[in-house]
């Protein structure tokens, strides 16, 4: 059986509508090398969705529309709903390659944060690849929306794939990881977000003033796999890292505190999640989660909190 034709026609509703999830992720540890010719970074990351989910329904329309609710519709930035929006992309790229006209309605409703490192826009993406895919009866193949994806954006693949992944590359390149048993984090969401973009140009800034490493040397990926698998938690507390943290922070002065709010609240470890602004931080257990989100949420130091676990699937099609 074909990856795909697991959504044929027969996830399409009454209403033609089909509806699909995509998870957040938090690069449990994230490596990044010096930046290349092509404006990118090689990275060398451990991925892992976690279970907080975007829903992407489509319907038959007229061109394209993009509607946007939850998360990030308000505001002074919103989500945007032309051809900025990752899914719209999503939705031309998949009809080009398959020779199909671009017609659909694509409501996408948010509960993963826009430009908080999560990869939300990626999650959506990924969503809408596989949602319109049903929609249209393309049949791509696994390997087509991945090829896809990437062209889309460097975490749109591990919306697509989930659960856990090294990336090399830019982060397109992914090479799964079995890994059975769940990890229980708090996501600490700040008020605002942090431009992907602009927080590599810091890391860069940093590295050219020698006040963090060069990234020439690439860390083994093994010891946060070999805790991920079998932990214990300790294991994997003292191998997140992510090269990112420092210039977020810098940027973002304020996230220092909110790293030292998590352990200091009882957190195994906690990182800036991607590009940050979130803090991920790690708990023992899901009742240590729900005590330690119990605490952040009293002390105001974020946004919101959310308890969330993984490894979760990537894009699939509900109903
Ligand atoms: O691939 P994506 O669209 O998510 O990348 C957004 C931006 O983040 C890129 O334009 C680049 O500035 C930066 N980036 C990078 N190296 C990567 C991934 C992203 O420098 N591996």
């Amino acid at each position: 059986m074909s990856w795909s034709s697991a959504g044929g026609p027969g996830h399409i509703r009454g209403d033609g509508a089909v509806t699909a999830h995509a998870p957040a992720k938090v690069n449990v540890s994230l490596a990044v090398g010096p930046l290349r010719e092509d404006g990118f970074h090689g990275l060398q990351t451990v991925y892992l969705a976690v279970s907080l989910l975007d829903t992407v329904t489509v319907r038959p329309g007229e061109g394209l529309s993009v509607s946007v609710t939850g998360e990030g519709t308000g505001g002074p930035d919103p989500v945007p709903t032309d051809r900025r929006n990752l899914v719209w992309r999503a939705a031309e790229l998949l009809a080009e390659h398959a020779g199909v006209p671009a017609d659909a309605a694509i409501a996408v409703d948010k509960t993963i944060p826009a430009a908080a490192g999560l990869a939300g826009g990626s999650a959506d993406a990924a969503a809408a690849l596989v949602a319109l895919d049903a929609l249209w009866g393309t049949r791509a193949t696994r390997g087509d929306l991945t090829e896809l994806a990437a062209r889309l954006g460097s975490d749109v693949p591990f919306g697509l794939a989930g659960g856990v992944a090294i990336g090399t590359g830019r982060g397109e390149q992914l090479t799964p990881v079995l890994a059975r048993r769940q990890w229980h984090w708090v996501l600490g969401i700040a008020d605002g977000g942090l431009s992907t973009p602009a927080v590599y140009a810091e890391l860069d800034r940093l590295r050219a003033a020698g006040r963090v490493p060069d990234g020439t040397a690439v860390p083994s990926p093994e010891p946060v796999l070999a805790a991920l698998r079998s932990g214990p938690t300790a294991a994997l507390a003292a191998a997140l890292a992510n090269d990112l943290q420092a210039p977020a922070i810098s940027l973002r002065p304020a996230l220092r505190r909110a790293l030292r709010a998590a352990t200091d609240a009882g957190a195994a470890a906690a990182l800036v999640s991607g590009s940050g602004p979130t803090v991920a931080a790690l708990a023992d257990g899901e009742d240590a989660a729900l005590r330690l989100a119990a605490v952040l949420a009293g002390e105001g130091v974020f946004r919101t909190v959310r308890v969330v676990h993984g490894p979760v699937p990537g894009a699939r099609l509900v109903g």
